[in-house]
């Protein structure tokens, strides 16, 4: 008798601790499901199971949750009707899921110490659509204020994001919720993006020779350095068998770099004719020079492809 009596209550206790647990664990499911600001939002991810699942799992994850009123206006503008479930195409040639995808970073990002920037891989990582290894990333930037504590941050694809509303965020146990203004867009094409940047520096690169955007479009995992203006390239040898001239590949570099990839221990690029170009990266700025004599004047767009850096002229 005594020995049921004991038993019981230990089981009791462990059944109790169990639950403990389990509500202790506010999931940023949970956190969203319980948000007034960002409804909208936390619907829609309902609608979406797998997206639904990832929030609600293990991991260390950070949301960028967009406010209704953004929601509002991106379905207004993104997608024209208010009848939307996960695989509504939206004009960004994405889904709606790709585009909630991309407001969840697969990381914990600590905003205090992003300085200046910093590039997080987001969960939006469908190898069929996305060219990026790790998933397609976001950058993350520190706008500095008056004071220190006036900092504010910013959440972009390089060209077009969002201001983070509330820099504290919310944690949940399994990654943390930061309210955005706006809902994160996607990178572009090469061609998208050149035409948002003002590729004056690119027309020149490529006078002559109009191939020259499409063999851009078609490398994947590459930088490329752009400059803001440089004089017409001349037309390549109508002799030659590659029908763009070789010049403008000394402005292209396999692999991606971040400008946060050149501040640190990296000396130098090579470039696709393979001539070295010297870098020269500020920690604490996170100001780059190139060749001595060249800045990186507009950094880190992400577009479909890579990255783009707008460099000062020509390398
Ligand atoms: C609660 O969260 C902790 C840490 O985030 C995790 O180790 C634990 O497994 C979770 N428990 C449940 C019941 O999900
Ligand atoms: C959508 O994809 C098609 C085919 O790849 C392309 O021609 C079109 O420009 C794309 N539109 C947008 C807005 O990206
Ligand atoms: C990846 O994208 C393709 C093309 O849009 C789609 O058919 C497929 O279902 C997607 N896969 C996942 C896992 O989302
Ligand atoms: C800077 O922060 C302080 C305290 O949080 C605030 O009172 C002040 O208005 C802020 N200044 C600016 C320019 O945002
Ligand atoms: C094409 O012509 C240029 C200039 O006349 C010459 O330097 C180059 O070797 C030629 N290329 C080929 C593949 O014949
Ligand atoms: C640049 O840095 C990111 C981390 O921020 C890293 O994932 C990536 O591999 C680096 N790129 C190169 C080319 O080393
Ligand atoms: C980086 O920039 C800061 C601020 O302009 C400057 O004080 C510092 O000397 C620079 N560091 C290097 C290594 O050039
Ligand atoms: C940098 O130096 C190179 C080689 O001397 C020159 O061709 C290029 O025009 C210079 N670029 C700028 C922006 O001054």
């Amino acid at each position: 008798m005594m020995f049921g009596k004991k038993l019981a209550v230990v089981t009791l206790l462990a059944v109790a601790g169990q639950t403990a647990a389990q509500t202790g664990n506010i999931t940023l499911l949970d956190t969203l499901r319980s948000s007034k600001t960002v409804s909208q939002f936390a619907i829609l991810i309902e609608g979406c199971q797998p997206l639904a699942d990832a929030l609600a799992g293990a991991g260390d994850m950070t949301v960028f949750a967009p406010s209704d009123s953004a929601m509002g206006k991106f379905i207004k503008s993104a997608v024209g009707t208010k009848d939307v479930s996960c695989n509504t195409m939206t004009n960004m040639n994405r889904t709606l899921l790709d585009i909630l995808w991309y407001q969840v970073a697969g990381q914990a990002v600590l905003l205090k110490d992003v300085q200046p920037s910093q590039v997080v891989n987001t969960l939006l990582n469908n190898n069929s659509v996305d060219n990026f290894p790790n998933g397609v990333p976001l950058l993350v930037e520190a706008i500095p204020g008056k004071k220190k504590k006036n900092t504010t941050y910013e959440v972009s694809n390089g060209l077009s994001g969002a201001k983070i509303t509330d820099a504290k965020g919310i944690q949940a146990s399994n990654g943390v919720v930061h309210y955005t203004d706006q809902v994160l867009r996607p990178p572009a094409t090469l061609e998208q993006t050149l035409k948002q940047v003002g590729g004056k520096g690119f027309q020149a690169l490529a006078s002559g020779q109009p191939q020259l955007l499409q063999q851009w479009s078609d490398m994947k995992e590459v930088t490329l350095l752009i400059p803001k203006k440089m004089k017409k390239m001349k037309a390549p040898p109508s002799n030659g068998t590659s029908a763009v001239n070789p010049y403008a590949m000394n402005y292209v570099v396999q692999g991606i770099y971040y400008t946060s990839n050149m501040t640190g221990i990296l000396t130098q690029l090579t470039n696709y004719n393979g001539h070295t170009i010297s870098v020269n990266g500020n920690e604490t700025t996170g100001d780059i020079t190139l060749n001595n004599n060249v800045t990186i004047v507009k950094p880190n767009i992400i577009y479909e492809g890579g990255v783009i850096h707008i460099i000062s002229g020509p390398l």
